[in-house]
């Protein structure tokens, strides 16, 4: 697996790579990789004949007072764990290659971006829209592959790709969990043993109130149900329990058999975690 931090090596690669393999793949992660990210790796590898990821923990998708320093780095690890799935290159900007002295542009999407996480994080889908769109044309892979853990995140990318005619398919890839139900994050790591156990509670909330709407109960009823099932079980704070339109992110105050999805976010000690279920 070949290692790239720079612009112009990055450029020579991949030009080279056009020659020899027909389809490039591209896997966008911030590193800290567990089994969901590798999901992805693997999903990558059935869809073309070489595989990129790239590792950037982006300044820009950050709030001032979110966890950009803290958050884990394990790039030795990361490279270890790429190698052993054969990818064939790991590309690792800092962030002077990424935003240059002088960086002045944005990327805006609206609709998908609104609401949920884009209101509790104001800015952050932004700085997501402008690293990804800068990986997708530093690269210009054929495809791109997106979790669907992070659920308005491959919503907002899916927008941007068709508003900005980038040639690429985008896939979301189906979440991973934990054998006892909890999605994988790398922000699993700040939570406490007990913390960890309580955290269960938000992936069977989900489960609850997606059966209860589909057997018929109203879905105002159902998700107030899960949000102080939530906070029973010790999460501080429920930020939004939604069912959404799949495509749009509209909320949805009754299900009427279109692709959905009930999207949570709430706060269990300093850790904010997210987690989706279709319906
Ligand atoms: P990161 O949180 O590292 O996630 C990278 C990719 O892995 C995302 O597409 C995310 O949805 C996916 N992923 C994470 N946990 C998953 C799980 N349990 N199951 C399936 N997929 C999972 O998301 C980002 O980084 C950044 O915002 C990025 C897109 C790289 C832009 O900076």
């Amino acid at each position: 697996m070949q290692i790239i931090n720079q612009l112009d090596s990055l450029r020579i690669y991949i030009s080279e790579l056009r020659i020899i393999k027909r389809r490039i793949a591209l896997v966008p992660t911030m590193g800290a990789l567990h089994a969901g990210h590798l999901a992805l790796v693997e999903a990558a590898k059935a869809q073309a004949d070489a595989v990129i990821v790239s590792i950037f923990v982006n300044p820009a998708q950050f709030g001032p007072n979110e966890d950009l320093e803290s958050y884990p780095r394990t790039m030795e690890r990361d490279c270890d764990v790429l190698r052993a799935c054969g990818v064939d290159m790991l590309w690792a900007p800092d962030a002077s290659t990424m935003y240059p002295q002088g960086f002045a542009t944005q990327v805006h999407v609206a609709g998908p971006s609104t609401g949920y996480c884009g209101g509790s994080r104001p800015g952050h889908f932004d700085g997501v829209a402008l690293v990804v769109a800068k990986l997708f044309h530093q690269i210009e892979p054929d495809v791109a592959l997106f979790g669907e853990k992070d659920f308005q995140q491959l919503a907002v990318i899916r927008r941007m790709a068709r508003d900005l005619d980038f040639n690429l398919n985008i896939i979301g890839v189906p979440i991973v969990r934990d054998a006892d139900g909890l999605a994988l994050s790398s922000r699993n790591a700040y939570l406490t043993p007990a913390e960890r156990q309580s955290a269960l509670a938000l992936p069977r909330a989900l489960i609850g109130a997606s059966q209860a709407i589909r057997d018929g109960e109203a879905v105002g009823e159902s998700t107030a149900r899960a949000m102080s099932d939530i906070k029973a079980a010790g999460f501080s704070d429920v930020d939004y329990f939604t069912l959404a339109d799949a495509v749009t992110l509209e909320a949805m105050t009754g299900y009427d058999g279109r692709p959905a999805r009930l999207l949570a976010a709430a706060k269990i000690g300093k850790t904010r975690l997210i987690d989706n279920i279709a319906l």
